[in-house]
């Protein structure tokens, strides 16, 4: 969910809205706004977008300086106008809304129903807010100090805003576990799940630390743990421009990322790579140089598309490092008991740093003493802020929720890591070394060449869209790209899409195959080109639909099958990062001509933070 509020001498309605709908990539099912003009208040939500709200809310005095907002993606109870922040407590004088999960309210609520109070709605948010109220009546506690003691009581994540009727003049923030960003302007205060609402007004950001409420008013701020010890605001500097969140042109945010890529893979390496020298240098981990000389082991914990990078880092931190390496989901391995000692590196990747089930992997890592690094995108996220040390994507934001250039950077910089611990271990020689950095720079206008294949893949686009089923497959890293590929066809088409390893497909996906099925193939000239070969003459002989991602110059397996497309000749260490492209252009076009929503497919959100 996405949370935005202010507080100064503007209309609060005109940026709230405009807020919401710059998080709008954090969920979409429902909508809701609070503003507050003196002690009057008024709450407008509705199920649906942002769009839907702000056409419903046209018709209704939506006055005030003081305003809060929410867009939902639901986790208790369906998306519906009541079920839509903000929740208001039994009397009608507080509300509130709330990014994340209250997990005792089913508890709460009994007790709280059991002392007469009604509840509109089946959210675990307004039961927050009613613990609140009734803490409030029964203490005599003024309104800080009933938040306080309230979440004293709450287990789960939150990040909140809290408006009263009879305070008209402050909004109350906390957060636990939730982002929550604070932007400090001259006599106003922007509140914001992450800084893309904030950026048009002030650069001056205070990152909310976990534990910590904050009461904000026109000319003041003031924050305090929930121990009740008072804390002195650390104002940061943003470094995100404005244009980095509009579509420049493009039709989608989608198909700007992903032509962003040659210089987000560039600005990923910037700084990092000194091929003459043969020397890769990562600030961010230079702390562990030694520690990595020793290790016995690397986990890798992440969800979604990360892991999909995580599973490329495999590959290469094992081939150039020689280190071992598990990739697992964040989700099984937090629930799991696994086996992680003081000379295990756990790297923990995630685009938006903030997903639930890898922090709680890294939290439980972290407490069995392993030393975790971070791969995150986005800069001040909860994620580095757990981490003992790590490494910054700078992909730049990314709104489009299915995850391309944010990957791609994910890429680069486990690239980079395998790269920097061979170096510590000795495991690659200087000369190896130096061809390997040589060819990585030259990958940013490899993916620039990579990217002309666009029109050719949207006619092959055209070709397969009203499929039902798709098949990816690959050899080497170009399985994990091949599970990629599928995951981006399925998040925005709709189309049921799997990726395998191209030789298990006879242990299954191959009866699935007949003359209607599309199988997209990574069958570049490495070493399993003759064996993707084989694998791609078993599909065309039961008459599937065969689309081969090749290198160029390739005519082996473009005599073979239906379609080709080209990409740029590289060292092998590189190819997914290559590979990747025209299956991201793929997914798009199919998508955009089935009539998808591309930056905000159904039932998806880009940020999850919630189990
Ligand atoms: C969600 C997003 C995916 C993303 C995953 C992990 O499911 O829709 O695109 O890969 O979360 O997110 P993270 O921010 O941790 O990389």
């Amino acid at each position: 969910c996405g949370i935005v509020g202010y507080i100064g001498f503007r209309e609060a309605w005109p940026i709230v809205l405009k807020g919401l709908k710059r998080l709008e990539y954090r969920g979409y099912d429902s909508a809701g706004i609070a503003v507050m003009n003196g002690e009057k208040q008024n709450i407008y939500k509705k199920a649906g977008k942002v769009s839907v709200l702000e056409d419903y809310a046209k018709a209704f005095d939506c006055s005030g300086n003081i305003g809060m907002g929410h867009t939902r993606w639901a986790t208790h109870g369906q998306p519906s106008d009541r079920n839509s922040h903000p929740h208001t407590s039994n009397n009608g004088q507080l509300s509130i809304i709330h990014n994340g999960i209250i997990e005792n309210y089913a508890t709460l609520k009994e007790e709280l129903v059991q002392r007469g109070h009604v509840f509109s709605s089946d959210t675990d948010t307004e039961v927050l807010i009613h613990l609140i109220e009734e803490i409030q009546l029964m203490e005599g506690t003024d309104l800080l100090e009933s938040v306080r003691l309230a979440l004293n009581e709450v287990a789960g994540a939150y990040a909140i805003v809290i408006m009263d009727k009879a305070s008209p003049d402050r909004l109350i923030v906390a957060r636990k576990g939730s982002p929550l960003v604070i932007g400090v302007g001259s006599g106003e205060y922007f509140v914001a799940s992450d800084a893309t609402p904030i950026i048009e007004y002030t650069k001056n950001v205070i990152y909310l630390n976990d534990n910590e409420i904050a009461v904000l008013t026109k000319e003041e701020l003031f924050i305090k743990r929930l121990d009740n010890v008072v804390q002195t605001p650390q104002i940061q500097e943003l470094n995100m421009k404005l244009e980095m969140l509009e579509k420049g042109g493009f039709d989608h945010f989608m198909l700007k990322e992903i032509f962003e890529q040659p210089r987000s893979i560039l600005d990923c390496m910037r700084g990092r790579i000194y091929p003459e020298l043969g020397q890769v240098q990562l600030g961010g981990i230079k702390a562990f140089a030694d520690k990595l000389k020793n290790i016995d082991r690397i986990i890798i914990v992440a969800c979604g598309t990360s892991w999909h990078a995580g599973l490329v880092g495999e590959y290469l931190i094992e081939e150039y490092a020689r280190i071992p390496v598990e990739v697992e989901y964040a989700s099984e391995f937090r629930y799991r008991n696994p086996i992680i000692t003081e000379k295990d590196v756990v790297i923990a990747i995630s685009q938006s740093g903030e997903t639930a089930d890898t922090m709680a992997a890294i939290e439980m890592a972290k407490e069995k003493g392993a030393t975790i690094f971070g791969i995150c995108n986005v800069a001040g996220a909860s994620i580095p802020r757990l981490t003992h040390a790590g490494v910054y994507t700078h992909a730049g934001p990314e709104i489009g929720v299915a995850s391309t250039k944010a990957f791609t950077a994910q890429v680069t910089v486990l690239t980079l890591m395998a790269f920097y611990m061979a170096q510590q271990r000795g495991t690659i020689s200087d000369v190896k070394m130096r061809e390997l950095l040589t060819e990585l720079e030259t990958v940013p206008d490899k993916v620039q060449s990579a990217l002309a294949s666009n029109e050719l893949v949207k006619y092959i686009a055209g070709e397969i869209k009203d499929a039902s089923n798709c098949l990816f497959l690959g050899r080497g890293s170009g399985f994990p790209v091949a599970l990629e590929g599928a995951l981006k066809l399925k998040e925005i088409s709709y189309i049921h899409a799997e990726g395998y390893p191209a030789a298990e497909m006879k242990h299954g996906p191959i009866a699935l195959i007949d003359e209607q099925m599309p199988v997209v193939f990574i069958a570049t000239n490495n070493s399993s080109y003759e064996k993707v070969i084989s694998n791609i003459q078993e599909v065309k002989a039961r008459k599937g639909i065969v689309i081969a991602i090749v290198t160029e110059g390739d005519k082996k397996v473009k005599n073979m099958v239906d379609y080709s497309i080209e990409i740029p000749d590289t060292d092998e260490a590189f190819l997914p990062l290559l590979a990747t492209i025209p299956l991201q252009l793929l997914s798009y076009h199919i998508a955009v001509m089935r009539g998808c929503n591309v930056d905000q497919p159904r039932n998806l959100a880009k940020s999850v933070t919630v189990e």
